[in-house]
């Protein structure tokens, strides 16, 4: 099979950080098609050389085993071309259509990894350039608009030139080995499932947290805030991966139409849970590695009086039978104490105490996402001296935990979310890629905070290297609870 991947942003951050990584890998890792062109598009002047050695220098930059060595850059490098183009001139597209006929590969992927402005133009354009056929797929990165209105004139001017199946939403976190290893939990075991509800469960978090603060994406950041960047997409799709029906079958659509359900049911914001299940809050100077880091007030391309919120925590509720009355908390945020993303199911306590336990959740499931992936099933256990040391009756259990490392059982270096998810976009499977209706639902639960939080006090300040503000915690105490690492 024959392909031809255009990366309009061939020259940007994702670009770089990402995409050429992810498709160097899979060329490694021999998943990659061999009759490839891999085409960066972007408005400097370069010739296919130059941009070859760019990505070279980048690459070299990177440590330790997954820098390529000269030879196998030298093959990889063979893949690359390069085109300059002015994406609002239709002479360019008309170049960019001369280059793909050369070939009329068995499948043309366009990836618009450019600034979310662009997208609807370059859609536009590629269209009226007659380059929208059915070989072609097309790849829109994150963030899809700013809201709901947004969203929707993106998708609407995608799908007048494309049809749905050709449209590849990417949100990289359904790509993370550990994000499937939630559905293969879920799906491909039937041990979880009976007691996978409002009977057997207490309440669920889940947490992203990072420890970088904004980097280099200042300016980008600052006009998308952490609700835009991680809740409307990532968080949200793991809320659906843990709140969905088993669908009939893996195809994408019964899978996304179970995903699509859940986001229905989320419990739509009123005027008090506005103000008791939403904060939100953005990092002050503080310590990260050990060492002092400004705020983010302070970080390059941020405006010094900014309210955008670099941390969210929310309560919610997905309204139906399973899950009814069951609180769902998601955190996260940047600047945090830890990277950690992990998922938190604790269990309901025993109906009856004939042990001493102590206090707190006993039984949880933890689905960790990164940096570790596996699982952690917490419960209690009778340790072997217990009677001697407390003299009772009624014995004192200690927690323990089955611990599931997949990185172990697997091997640490398993395909990657973007290499997993650009294979995809090549072989057409769109199972791990988002509908637009999906996204339209998912904008439509966060628009009333994004509503609420452009008149109200600002963000709540937390210093870098903590867990946020400590409004978050009592948000969770209140019902009784509190996060996990917390305990
Ligand atoms: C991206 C966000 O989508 O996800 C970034 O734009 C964030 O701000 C990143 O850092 C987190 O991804 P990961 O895979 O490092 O958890």
């Amino acid at each position: 099979m024959s392909f031809d991947l255009v990366l309009f942003g061939g020259t940007g951050d994702l670009a770089w950080r990402k995409l050429m990584p992810a498709l160097f890998q899979a060329f490694r890792h021999g998943s990659l098609p061999k009759d490839g062109r891999i085409v960066g598009v972007a408005r400097d002047d370069l010739s296919d050389d130059q941009y070859r050695e760019l990505i070279q220098s980048r690459f070299n930059a990177v440590e330790g085993a997954k820098r390529p060595s000269a030879e196998e850059f030298e093959k990889f490098a063979s893949l690359l071309h390069y085109l300059r183009m002015d994406l609002s001139k239709p002479a360019d597209y008309a170049r960019l259509a001369d280059l793909l006929k050369q070939r009329n590969a068995d499948t043309v992927v366009m990836y618009v990894a450019t600034a979310p402005a662009l997208f609807t133009q370059v859609v536009e354009q590629v269209a009226a350039a007659g380059l929208n056929g059915p070989a072609t797929r097309i790849v829109l990165e994150k963030p899809l608009g700013h809201d709901l209105a947004s969203n929707r004139a993106i998708n609407a001017a995608v799908c007048k030139v494309f049809e749905e199946k050709q449209v590849f939403r990417i949100d990289h976190y359904l790509g993370k080995p550990s994000v499937q290893n939630l559905f293969a939990m879920r799906f491909g075991n039937a041990l979880f499932e009976p007691i996978w509800r409002r009977e057997h469960i207490a309440n669920i978090q889940i947490t992203i947290a990072e420890d970088l603060g904004v980097e280099k994406r200042g300016a980008f950041y600052d006009q998308t805030g952490a609700l835009r960047d991680m809740v409307q997409n990532h968080a949200l799709q793991l809320v659906c991966a843990i709140g969905m029906e088993p669908p009939i079958n893996s195809h994408a659509d019964a899978i996304r139409d179970e995903k699509l359900k859940v986001l229905r049911a989320l419990k739509p914001w009123t005027s008090e849970t506005l103000g008791l299940h939403a904060i939100r809050g953005q990092y002050t100077a503080g310590t990260a590695y050990g060492e002092r880091v400004p705020g983010y007030r302070d970080e390059p391309g941020v405006d010094p009086e900014s309210r955008t919120e670099t941390f969210v925590a929310l309560r919610t509720e997905i309204a139906n039978w399973r899950w009814a009355g069951v609180p769902l908390y998601i955190r996260t945020g940047k600047r945090l104490a830890s990277r950690d993303a992990r998922i938190e199911v604790n269990f309901r306590p025993t109906p009856h105490a004939i042990y001493r336990a102590p206090s707190g959740a006993v039984n949880k499931l933890v689905i960790n996402l990164q940096p570790k992936d596996g699982l952690e099933l917490h419960m209690l256990a009778q340790a072997q001296d217990n009677r001697q040391r407390n003299g009772h009756s009624a014995a004192q259990l200690a927690p323990v935990q089955l611990d599931l490392d997949f990185d172990k059982r697997f091997g640490a270096e398993r395909v990657g979310a973007y290499e997993r998810l650009l294979l995809d976009v090549i072989d057409g499977r769109l199972n791990l890629f988002v509908r637009s209706d999906e996204q339209e639902e998912a904008w439509r639960w966060v628009e009333p905070l994004i509503d609420s939080w452009a008149s109200d006090g600002g963000p709540r300040p937390y210093a870098a290297g903590t867990w946020g503000p400590s409004a978050s915690s009592a948000m969770i105490a209140r019902d009784g609870f509190s996060w996990g690492e917390e305990q």
